[in-house]
């Protein structure tokens, strides 16, 4: 089979998972907390897409609401979220139960608050596959084994019957990735999965992703606060900031050629993606908008160095959409010549 025929046969056109317009706001003592406002975004199938974005900005909460995993007494969700021909937002509690694990399933950053100290790993494993499938408890145990081979653990006819402490924090992922498979999700959401481990597990676990992705075709969305391991692992990104969505596009878009301030400031924070070795690493001045009260027009303006190009007022009272509609698009004011120039000028002034 060529390489064309394979893409066309293993990625179907439209996206697998989209969002649109989505809102999480919560109710608090202080008032109520704008998490996500307005966030649209589409998952192709067998592909990953890096979310990325300050702490605060909305990405854990916006894919808790994809799996329904919001209290409902405290949170309120607007928008859409399908998965295929499934709407999310309106799905009952026993629905999202059926599809957590089974569908769609998720990889956590610190594995010990997603597995039972009480129970064997291999036990955790199986329950999962027993719950969805109505496996036994041979076969699931079987599965378990099967699963912890796949993810590279040694010995895993011995080490499942091995309790979470007696694994390494990089053992404990494996078998976090193991939990989240086993059941062939189409959908794994695996949020900041590295940040805890060391480099070069970290690497390790990433490569584990990718390759069992390759094999499984299953979509995955990667939230990270590292724009290298993005560089490194997704197909596609989307910037995140104050719980809206500031650019997406092909990884290659976005860390090439950059439209938005708020990602040249990621950027210039990143020190493997500097252009040159010696440039000063350089976080984005300021803080995070409030989000009990976030400031009207483009909620990166207070930040911005350059509010005053795209007209006086504009992006202290507008806020910007992201546009073009499709493919490589941005929500800021500027025009792509504008941005062209500016970054141009940046890119000289680092060199
Ligand atoms: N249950 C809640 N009640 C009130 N506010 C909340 C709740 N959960 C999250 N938030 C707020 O929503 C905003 C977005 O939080 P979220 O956890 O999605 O950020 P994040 O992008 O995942 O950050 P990090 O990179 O630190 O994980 C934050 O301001 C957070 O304080
Ligand atoms: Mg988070």
């Amino acid at each position: 089979m060529s390489n064309l025929e394979q893409q066309v046969t293993t990625s179907p056109p439209g996206p697998f998972l989209s969002v649109r317009d989505l809102s999480v706001e919560f109710s608090t003592e202080d008032g109520i907390v704008h998490a996500v406002d307005g966030l649209s975004f589409d998952l192709r199938k067998g592909t990953t897409l890096g979310i990325v974005g300050e702490s605060g900005s909305g990405k854990s909460v916006t894919n808790l609401a994809i799996l329904g995993l919001h209290d409902p007494d405290h949170t309120k969700i607007g928008g859409e979220i399908w998965l295929e021909d499934r709407e999310l937002t309106g799905a009952d509690r026993a629905t999202m139960e059926r599809l957590r694990g089974n569908r769609i399933s998720m990889i956590f950053q610190d594995p010990l608050t997603a597995l039972s100290p009480f129970h064997t790993i291999g036990r955790q494993i199986g329950e999962v596959y027993r719950k969805h499938r109505g496996a036994s408890k041979k076969e699931a145990r079987e599965r378990a084994i099967e699963m912890l081979s796949r993810v590279g653990i040694p010995q895993p006819a011995t080490r499942v019957d091995h309790y979470p402490h007696e694994f390494s924090g990089g053992m404990r992922q494996r078998a976090m990735i193991a939990m989240a498979l086993v059941c062939d999700p189409d959908l794994v959401i695996a949020d900041e999965p590295t940040t805890a481990l060391d480099v070069t597990v970290q690497a390790q676990i990433l490569d584990l992703l990718k390759e069992l992705q390759q094999q499984t075709g299953t979509a995955v969305i990667l939230i990270t606060h590292d724009l290298g391991v993005v560089a490194n692992t997704a197909d596609d990104i989307l910037v995140m900031y104050a719980g809206r969505a500031v650019e997406r596009g092909t990884v290659r878009e976005v860390l090439t050629e950059p439209r938005h301030p708020y990602t040249w400031g990621l950027l210039s924070s990143m020190p493997r993606l500097t252009s040159s070795v010696d440039a000063p690493l350089k976080p984005v001045r300021g803080t995070p908008p409030s989000l009990l009260s976030p400031p009207p027009g483009c909620p990166f303006h207070p930040r911005c160095d350059y509010p005053e190009l795209a007209g006086p007022e504009l992006c202290r009272t507008q806020r910007p959409e992201i546009s073009p509609a499709t493919g490589h698009g941005d929500a800021c004011y500027l025009s792509l010549r504008q941005k062209t120039e500016i970054r141009t000028a940046q890119i000289e002034d680092h060199a």
